[in-house]
């Protein structure tokens, strides 16, 4: 059983999109062990209560020095022998440090197709300004693992989604989550949790597409 941290910041629909499938039966051979949150107030830390997953904040605030709250982070998820972090909305820089202990082991979803409207910056509502002033026909999302760049790493799934002509950020931000975030990376923990998916040359392979 894949034994899985989310990290979180904010709503947390993509966490609850996770636990849906989870319990729905659709994600299978996995679990959420633990869900921590930087921010005490994230709606997150709710949802996860409610349904019985271990739920805690872990704030930089907390820390003399980032130093020490990275290294507070890396024990957290050892502690609990985690085998997959997934990053849904979690608004702090992941170190090397983490990123080396879980190589190929960190899942972030983000709101457009890289390699368009990503890296430093790009985060929230500004994705789909930018999407919306480039005048992009379609947008979407993407899971990807986590490297030590900012949005660089193998891309495991992607969903796109049509834009419209009278498309706000918000609405497009919306209809993004809906058809696109909150299926795609259910997805993409079930295919991990089921061993199907492989790192080869800085690419991913899924077992079940060659089928
Ligand atoms: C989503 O838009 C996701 O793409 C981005 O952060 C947002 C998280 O939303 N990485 P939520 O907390 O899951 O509702």
């Amino acid at each position: 059983m894949l034994r899985i941290a989310v990290l979180v910041s904010g709503g947390g629909t993509n966490l609850q999109a996770i636990i849906d499938r989870l319990e729905d039966g659709t994600i299978r051979n996995a679990c959420i062990r633990l869900v921590l949150s930087n921010n005490k107030n994230a709606y997150a830390l709710k949802r996860a209560e409610e349904h019985g997953i271990p739920a805690e904040c872990l704030s930089p605030k907390d820390f003399d020095s980032r130093q020490q709250y990275n290294k507070a982070l890396l024990k957290r998820l050892q502690e609990e022998n985690v085998d997959l972090i997934v990053l849904a909305g979690f608004m702090v820089v992941i170190p090397p440090e983490i990123i080396h202990a879980f190589k190929n082991r960190i899942i972030n979803i983000h709101p457009s197709l890289i390699p368009s409207f990503c890296g430093t910056g790009y985060y929230g509502l500004r994705v789909h300004e930018a999407a919306l002033k480039k005048g992009v026909r379609v947008s979407g999302a993407t899971v990807h693992f986590v490297d030590e760049g900012t949005d660089t790493g193998p891309i495991i799934l992607q969903k796109a989604v049509g834009v419209r002509q009278d498309d706000t950020p918000e609405i497009l931000q919306r209809r993004i989550m809906e058809e696109a975030e909150w299926q795609i990376m259910p997805k993409a923990i079930d295919l991990i949790a089921r061993g199907k998916v492989h790192v080869e040359n800085g690419r991913v392979r899924i077992e079940e597409e060659d089928e």
